[in-house]
């Protein structure tokens, strides 16, 4: 992935998704097998701190893969945020019943986009890419204001380390 403030770009994502075959591989080129592995493993720990019904606030939600890990019956109010209009069009298409709305996570406490506390904020590999990107700064601002927009938070990491390898990892 390219240096720089392109997470911040909208493009930067129209793009990755127009090259993806598949579009785990929008985000990182990963081996079938081994991104079936982390769906299950995603799944799993999903499963096991998040009851039916509570409600989502999916930060940095991109086509709402989150919806796609948890069984149709335990998601309950739900509201997914990305940066990326190419992403949150695709999300409102393939989860008409649920609410996208494009915004940036470093103002989610703004109380335009959110407007309730969530029982979870999930953020699904975004912490290594802002620190990465943006810097540890940025990181620090987002997770100071998650408490405001949720009860709990949840980070499932899945990166590639420097060898390449997708790394997995989860924090709470
Ligand atoms: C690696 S993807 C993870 C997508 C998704 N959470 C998943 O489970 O695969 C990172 C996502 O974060 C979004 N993103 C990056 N910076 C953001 C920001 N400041 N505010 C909102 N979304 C952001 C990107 O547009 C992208 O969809």
């Amino acid at each position: 992935m390219p240096n720089g403030e392109l997470i911040f770009d909208p493009n930067y994502w129209k793009r990755r998704l127009r090259e993806a075959n598949e579009r785990h591989q929008a985000i990182f080129k990963c081996p079938k097998d081994q991104w079936e592995a982390i769906e299950n493993k995603h799944r799993e720990i999903l499963k096991r701190h998040i009851m039916p019904h509570d409600s989502i606030l999916d930060a940095g939600c991109a086509w709402g893969r989150l919806l796609t890990l948890l069984p149709k019956e335990w998601v309950g109010d739900y509201l997914g945020v990305d940066l990326s209009p190419d992403f949150i069009e695709l999300a409102r298409k393939e989860h008409p019943a649920h609410i996208f709305e494009i915004g940036d996570l470093r103002y989610l406490s703004s109380g335009v986009l959110v407007k309730k506390v969530y029982d979870w904020a999930v953020l699904i590999s975004i912490r290594p890419m802002i620190k990465r990107h943006q810097g540890e700064e940025v990181w620090q601002e987002i997770e100071d204001r998650l408490p405001t927009v949720a009860d709990k938070i949840l980070l499932l990491e899945y990166d590639v380390s420097d060898e390449g390898y997708v790394i997995l990892s989860e924090g709470l």
